[in-house]
């Protein structure tokens, strides 16, 4: 089975591989544009990037209907353990774990971290996942940096990054983080979910396509592509 990434609307993913259900950064039922509720989606591992309402608002709920693992930062993980969670899986930036599905490495990102009852989340992250087809790159909430350079050394299948504004890199910082991970596809989200994110991801996309050797893929919440 090849293993498919389906953008659930804003940050959240759904990876479905080989070897287990992953989520990523669940945020769908308070979401304006998710293609699913919470109670649709099945899951073995959430993956949290950092402790923000728009990437774990319904992890809790997913977890305990399911009884999937949570991997994040030591402290979100903790979090979790508070709430009686038990499965989690944490880690830090730089590490690795390997898991069924693949091996799963947390990067750094610029961002912040707090937890929705004010306590804090350790360090923001994203994610850099090896599948059997391909390596995939989860930027999740940053801002340009210069380790992308390092992050896209091992060769990248796919990045996946913000290019709303605001909270996060906007479009012509994304246009350069693609120059710096050199993916041989890119997809744009946290964007376009409210108003404050509202960028013109077509003209991006263009502007990708024009300067840079990397294929834009323009997906629609609940759309779906294959890896390799
Ligand atoms: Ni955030
Ligand atoms: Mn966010």
């Amino acid at each position: 089975m090849a293993t498919e990434l389906i953008w659930l609307g804003h940050g959240t993913w759904e990876i479905a591989a080989e070897g287990g259900r992953v989520v990523l950064d669940p945020f769908l039922d308070d979401n304006p544009v998710a293609a699913k509720t919470a109670d649709q989606v099945e899951a073995d591992y959430i993956l949290i990037s950092h402790g923000h309402y728009d990437h774990m608002a319904d992890a809790e709920k997913i977890a305990r209907r399911t009884g999937a693992t949570i991997i994040g930062c030591y402290e979100i993980c903790e979090y979790f353990r508070r709430r009686g969670i038990e499965r989690v899986c944490p880690m830090n930036i730089g590490g690795t774990c390997q898991q069924p599905f693949g091996r799963v490495k947390m990067t750094p990102a610029w961002h912040s971290s707090t937890l929705p009852d004010g306590t804090p989340g350790g360090a923001a992250a994203g994610f850099l996942l090896f599948l059997p087809e391909g390596n995939a790159y989860f930027a999740c909430d940053t801002a340009l940096m210069q380790d992308m350079t390092l992050i896209g050394r091992v060769g990248l299948e796919i990045a996946v990054l913000p290019i709303g504004d605001n909270f996060t890199m906007g479009p012509e910082d994304a246009l350069e983080a693609v120059r710096l991970l050199k993916p041989r596809r890119v997809v744009p989200v946290h964007v376009n979910t409210w108003p404050v994110i509202q960028q013109d991801v077509q003209s991006w996309a263009q502007q990708v396509q024009r300067e840079t050797q990397t294929e834009v893929i323009l997906l629609q919440p609940g759309q779906s592509l294959r890896l390799a």
